[in-house]
């Protein structure tokens, strides 16, 4: 069912260098569980058939005596089941929470709702974490907020991130190609969209990337445009629509200039430094009807990337 580059019909490709070896093991403990089914179930009918009662008068047969040699069957066999289980999970469990030595750490610092990742260069980037080729990566986890789980379907691995602590995970992935990270693990109204993508390059492009700071020769040079990079890459959207409808947090549809109701009962008119001091200090002016969940993102926007936004606002007529 497995082959070397697809997961088969089941699973989803294997793009690390423990996504053959894990499949194999489900693959093994699957086909256990078909066999003991089909035996238990085939046998349960058969000897509910033969011995069934027959006459009105037959009678049930009386205490039997037990078999040494059944139960002795019955009692090895699994047990060589569990212990080849055994051994073949916990070696690849140890193999799978042990980075190499030389492998590329990655900080990951998940927040409700987005992934950011901090390369030891000091480069950064925002629901894309990118990473060479048949190269060992561990990554350091933490969170800002509440538990997540940082989940590569195509390369079998997941870790929970934890605040308070730092968790690890590593993997080396096989060839050139992108992809999908889910966050696994319930954290709040936009935990189904907390995603990123793992983006695989051949060694000398990453070199090449990484050295640049993961710069992306692309990015919009026009503020507005520049704006709504940011708006999507920050997970801005996860909460503020920009077609007026509401979300965890207010629409940005025409809230520029506009007069906004607080939660404290004043009002405030949207202007620059009402935008800036939203990102930086969320809470301290909240609008009226929305609670006190947006992270700040002070030292994460500096004073370009700020404006950006603000003229992305302006434009959402
Ligand atoms: Cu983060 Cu679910």
């Amino acid at each position: 069912m497995s082959s070397p580059n697809g997961g088969g019909f089941w699973m989803p490709p294997q793009a690390s260098t423990v996504a053959a070896e894990v499949d194999s093991l489900f693959d093994f403990i699957l086909y256990l569980n078909y066999f003991f089914f089909a035996l238990i179930t085939v046998l349960a009918i058969y000897f509910a058939m033969k011995y069934r009662r027959r006459r009105a008068d037959q009678e049930a047969a009386g205490q039997l005596d037990h078999s040494m040699k059944l139960e002795w069957t019955w009692t090895v066999i699994p047990s060589l089941f569990l212990f080849v289980l055994f051994v073949w999970g916990f070696r690849l469990f140890l193999d799978m929470s042990t980075p190499p030595a030389d492998a590329l750490e990655v900080r990951v610092i998940a927040k409700k709702w987005d992934w950011r990742f901090e390369y030891a260069n000091g480069a950064k980037t925002y629901g894309e974490l990118i990473v060479p080729e048949k190269q060992a990566v561990k990554l350091v986890m933490a969170s800002e907020d509440v538990l997540h789980s940082f989940f590569v379907p195509d390369f079998r691995v997941k870790q929970d991130v934890v605040p308070g602590r730092y968790t690890t995970l590593w993997f080396e992935a096989l060839a050139p190609g992108t992809h999908q990270v889910f966050c696994t693990e319930y954290c709040g109204t936009k935990h189904s969209g907390m995603l990123a993508t793992v983006t695989v390059l051949p060694p000398d492009e990453f070199k090449k990337r990484y050295d640049s700071g993961f710069e992306d020769p692309n990015a919009p040079k026009d503020p507005v445009a520049a704006g709504q990079q940011l708006f999507t890459q920050r997970g801005c959207m996860a909460c503020h629509s920009v077609d007026g409808t509401k979300g965890v947090g207010p629409t940005l549809k025409g809230i520029w200039d506009a007069e906004e109701k607080m939660a404290d009962g004043s009002s405030v008119k949207v202007d620059d430094n009402y935008i800036r001091e939203s990102l930086m200090d969320p809470n301290a002016k909240l609008v009226a009807g929305f609670g006190p969940v947006m992270p700040s993102f002070k030292g994460q926007l500096d004073d370009q990337q700020v404006n950006d936004l603000i003229a992305f606002i302006k434009s959402l007529k």
